[in-house]
């Protein structure tokens, strides 16, 4: 039993940090915003946003926004304390490492591979979807059975251009891109761009009328929506895995990771509004429906521009998913619970090489032949649950490691954090039952694996005989 809850010692993973082997310095807060606008925004409001209207919320969208941008709120705080208090890169993971003992760390981990692995596969998909709406524009389409996931158009069998894009990007990590983070600035700037694009293009067509019904499906289409569209929130927890090289973790972690989410919100907010208001929500329910409320104002040449810009957005979007994944892998690995292979670092690009092609294939794969909507729900349903887990997390650390230095400390605790962990758990609620179903069925494998494997091979337990 008591293996379950041996926790790893703060003090040594600090010193894991440091020495030689440590992150270099060097981020502040406008940085740490830039990353997260640059993991936040993809295909959550380029392509779930027309999901969420047609079949949950209609044009009461933009309270589905709103709430789910609350409870992300409450989860930043969160996120902004134990990013600042262990400021160590891993995540999640690591930090319920120490909060909560092996076993919840393992659980965590294997939620965060709902997060990383599969929203790696919904942002391929919706890649995809602007990617042939662009060529459709040139008079190009791809042949049906190239097009979709099977089961999800006439014809089709494989969402062909989803799996290249993933397999590019793996190519290009498991190369070791440094470069990749400094592009990062200049794409986070276009996808700005083309969202104020949209939003000033279309702002005129907006007719009240298609804001009637504002609520076909009820409040209760309003939460289901909010449980879909938290898929474009995801990216904010991202900052935190850089509170290793930030200079100032203690001001600027919360900085970044309150201001990157306060931003996105406001544009979600508009966009919706705008998106609703000028194509009849029945509508939406498209593979790019941004691009194509634009197509249906005339507006092609915007279209055009948008989607390229859609396309750069979401492929930032994906690495960093990919690269979150090989990184919890290498954290995972590393403490021994999952085989050495995910730790295995290649001699000449320096990056963990074959655990980023069994990552990517895996990705590929599944963006080849799932629909977006499934993944989605799958990657909320994980990630809502770290979120859950780590605001408890956070309570648990206050209690058995009151001294510890924390930069920031989250506003009347425990409240914040129960409020945190209530909010995502109704919104966990919201999803469907086939989606807890895949959830329990992946917690189930999840502890299989533990137990046959993680428990027997943990560094931890191996240090402490
Ligand atoms: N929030 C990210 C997106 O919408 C994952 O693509």
């Amino acid at each position: 039993m008591n293996r379950l809850f041996r926790k790893k010692p703060i003090e040594q993973l600090l010193l894991e940090t440091q020495g030689d082997a440590s992150l270099k310095k060097t981020l502040g807060a406008l940085d740490l915003t830039m990353l997260g606008i640059g993991a936040i925004i993809g295909t959550g409001i380029f392509v779930l946003t027309g999901i969420a209207a047609a079949k949950y919320a209609g044009p009461g969208l933009v309270l589905s926004f709103i709430i789910s941008g609350i409870a992300c709120a409450f989860a930043a705080l969160v996120y902004a304390e134990f990013a600042s208090s262990i400021p160590v890169a891993g995540s999640a993971y690591t930090f319920s490492y120490v909060s909560l003992g092996e076993f919840m760390a393992w659980i965590i981990g294997w939620d965060l591979m709902l997060e990383y692995l599969l929203a790696a596969s919904t942002v391929a998909i919706g890649w995809s979807g602007y990617f042939q709406m662009l060529l459709n524009g040139f008079g190009i389409y791809l042949p049906a059975w190239a097009s979709a996931a099977v089961g999800s158009a006439p014809g089709a069998i494989l969402n062909l251009p989803a799996v290249l894009i993933a397999l590019l990007i793996t190519t290009l990590l498991s190369l070791g891109v440094k470069e990749a983070a400094r592009f990062n600035n200049t794409i986070v700037f276009i996808k700005l761009a083309v969202i104020v694009l949209f939003i000033i293009v279309a702002v005129g067509y907006v007719k009240p009328e298609n804001w009637t019904p504002f609520l076909p499906f009820g409040f209760k289409g309003v939460m289901s929506g909010a449980a879909i569209v938290f898929f474009a929130y995801i990216g904010f927890d991202a900052v935190s895995t850089a509170a290793e090289e930030c200079i100032n973790p203690a001001r600027d972690m919360p900085r970044g990771i309150i201001a990157s989410l306060a931003i996105c919100t406001v544009l979600y907010i508009i966009v919706s509004l705008i998106l609703t208001g000028i194509v009849p929500y029945t509508e939406l329910n498209v593979a790019a429906p941004v691009a194509f409320a634009l197509h249906y104002i005339q507006q092609d040449w915007a279209a055009g521009i948008i989607s390229v810009g859609a396309m750069g957005g979401i492929t930032t979007v994906l690495l960093v998913m990919l690269y979150g994944q090989t990184r919890v892998f290498f954290a995972m690995s590393r403490d021994g619970l999952l085989p050495k292979i995910f730790s295995r670092v290649h001699p000449k690009y320096k990056t963990p090489f074959l655990s980023t092609w069994i990552t990517g294939i895996t990705v590929a794969i599944i963006a080849g032949i799932t629909p977006i909507n499934t993944v989605a729900e799958l990657v909320n349903i994980g990630t809502l649950s770290a979120f859950v887990f780590v605001s408890i997390g956070v309570i648990v650390l206050r209690k058995t490691q009151p001294n510890l230095p924390r930069s920031f400390r989250v506003p009347w605790v425990p409240w914040v954090p129960i409020i945190a962990a209530v909010f995502c758990f109704v919104l966990m609620l919201e999803l469907p039952l086939i989606t807890w179903i895949r959830f329990v069925a992946w917690l189930v494998i999840g502890l299989l694996i533990y137990f046959g494997y993680g428990i027997s091979h943990s560094e931890l337990g191996k240090s402490n005989k």
